[in-house]
């Protein structure tokens, strides 16, 4: 399962991919997330020592670049390259979860045949091939990275939508482009919701409800300012994750 996550800056988007990775792995699952936003800081998040030593893999421009196995001046290049040893030796773990920072990858799905990015996209195609991990792609906000190769491959996209007029806007203009990337499955979560008549305006705006809306919460808030992982946080959440997580195993 490659679940992605999308939405308007700063509504949550990194926060609620770290509560599912713990989530997920609670539950037993393998889980990897995958952090392909251009200024990362998944690994903050997910508490990893010392994150500001992981170097993204798109800045690693050599090794994408003599693996795509293109020639200097050269337009060919290997449209099949090696990649099933990257995720060996660029993953870090924090308390079981495994964390690849891809970094901002510049070209575009549709068209643009530059080398690196086809290292890329194979690394995430390749990835998908084992069922029984979880992989949790967060991405960077608005909607360009929908024309990315990054989104390739994925089956469930969450739209994170904050109880606003500008929120609901932008999180069903993202909506429109998901479709028109054919991607399979799209639902909405609820984030900073204070309350069922936050619920009912994200419901009335967005033309269905949300899968899960999480509140407010002291305890992120706390987390975040002492630099903790977000896990610490999750019993606050609990039953609002548990349940999310169930609703995206179950369909
Ligand atoms: N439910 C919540 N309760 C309290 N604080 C929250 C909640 N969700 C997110 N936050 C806080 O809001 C801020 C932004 O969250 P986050 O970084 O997850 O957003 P984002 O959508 O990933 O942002 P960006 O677009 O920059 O990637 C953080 O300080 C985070 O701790
Ligand atoms: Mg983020």
């Amino acid at each position: 399962m490659k679940i992605a996550i999308s939405g308007k800056g700063g509504v949550g988007k990194t926060t609620i991919m770290a509560l599912l990775a713990r989530q997920f792995k609670d539950m037993g699952r393998e889980v990897l997330v995958i952090d392909a936003d251009s200024s990362p800081h998944m690994a903050q998040s997910l508490g990893v020592v010392e994150p500001e030593k992981i170097r993204p893999i798109s800045e690693m421009k050599e090794l994408l670049r003599e693996r795509s196995g293109r020639v200097e001046g050269s337009a060919f290049y290997n449209i099949n390259p090696k990649v099933d040893d990257l995720p060996t030796r660029f993953i870090v773990e924090a308390d079981g979860i495994k964390l690849m920072v891809m970094g901002a990858i510049e070209s575009a799905g549709g068209g643009c045949a530059c080398a690196e990015s086809t290292v890329l996209k194979r690394l995430l195609t390749t990835l998908l091939l084992k069922p029984a991990q979880v992989v949790l792609l967060d991405m960077e906000a608005g909607v360009e990275h929908l024309g990315r190769g990054t989104i390739v491959g994925v089956d469930r996209l969450l739209i994170v939508v904050i109880p606003s007029q500008s929120g609901i806007r932008t999180a069903l203009k993202i909506k429109k482009l998901a479709d028109e990337c054919r991607i399979k499955n799209i639902d909405f979560v609820g984030n900073l919701v204070q309350g069922p008549k936050d619920e009912q305006f994200l419901t009335a705006g967005l033309g269905e409800a949300p899968i899960a809306c999480f509140p407010d919460s002291p305890a992120i808030r706390r987390t975040e300012r002492k630099g903790l992982a977000v896990g610490f946080a999750l019993s606050e959440v609990a039953q609002i994750t548990h349940n999310l997580v169930e609703t995206l195993q179950a369909r």
